[in-house]
């Protein structure tokens, strides 16, 4: 008598068919390239070392610290919805991806001017190891951010590709206000 092989109940469901691994590692490819473009840039060109500010905060980098500040919040608030959207917490309802959508959004429209004033007026700096992290940091978070918005737009990538890039952008992004903002308000 011969036995059939019966799939243990708890193995994980199979990927559907037509998933491709070839865009995922083209999103990989262009992401990478953009994070060597900025950290040449960064490191190429001549800091400008022109000082911004807003309205009510006393300097520049309070500022910078705020306007970061509040990026990381709204990626606190992407990761909540993303475990909604995939089931993992009972945040039911159509309010959860239209949360999710403009958090990242608005994050990304505050993070720019943040980044563009690091870039432009301060480079990619090396003078200490926690200044070459938070470069590298800065590079490697918009190198992940591009790699999701790629990925974001190709049904037919692996179910894990996108929380691996929504991952990449969190980690990146909490490395970078970890050895920027958090050294600027407690060192
Ligand atoms: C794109 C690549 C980036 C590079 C090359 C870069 C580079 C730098 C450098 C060299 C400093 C001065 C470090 C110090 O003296 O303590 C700095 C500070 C800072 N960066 Fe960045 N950064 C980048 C991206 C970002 C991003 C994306 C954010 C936040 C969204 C950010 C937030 C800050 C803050 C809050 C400070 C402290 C305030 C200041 O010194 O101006 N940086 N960055």
């Amino acid at each position: 008598m011969t036995s059939v092989p019966v799939p243990a109940p708890d193995a994980a469901p199979a990927e559907p068919t037509g998933i491709k691994m070839g865009p995922v590692v083209v999103a990989l490819a262009i992401g990478s390239a953009v994070s060597v473009a900025l950290g040449l840039y960064g490191r190429l060109h001549t800091p400008t070392g022109y000082a911004v500010n807003i309205a009510g905060f006393s300097n520049g980098p309070a500022a910078k610290a705020f306007l970061a500040t509040v990026v990381m919040v709204l990626a606190i608030v992407q990761v909540v919805t993303a475990m909604g959207l995939y089931g993992r917490i009972p945040l039911r309802g159509a309010w959860v991806g239209v949360v999710h959508r403009w958090s990242g959004r608005a994050a990304v429209l505050i993070s720019v001017p943040v980044a563009v004033h690091c870039l432009y007026a301060l480079g990619f700096q090396a003078f200490d190891g926690r200044v070459i992290a938070h470069s590298l940091f800065g590079c490697f978070l918009y190198g992940a951010f591009v790699f999701k918005m790629l990925i974001l737009t190709r049904d037919d990538s692996p179910s894990w590709a996108l929380p691996l890039a929504g991952g990449l952008v969190l980690s990146g992004l909490t490395a970078l206000w970890t050895t920027a903002v958090l050294y600027f308000f407690f060192v």
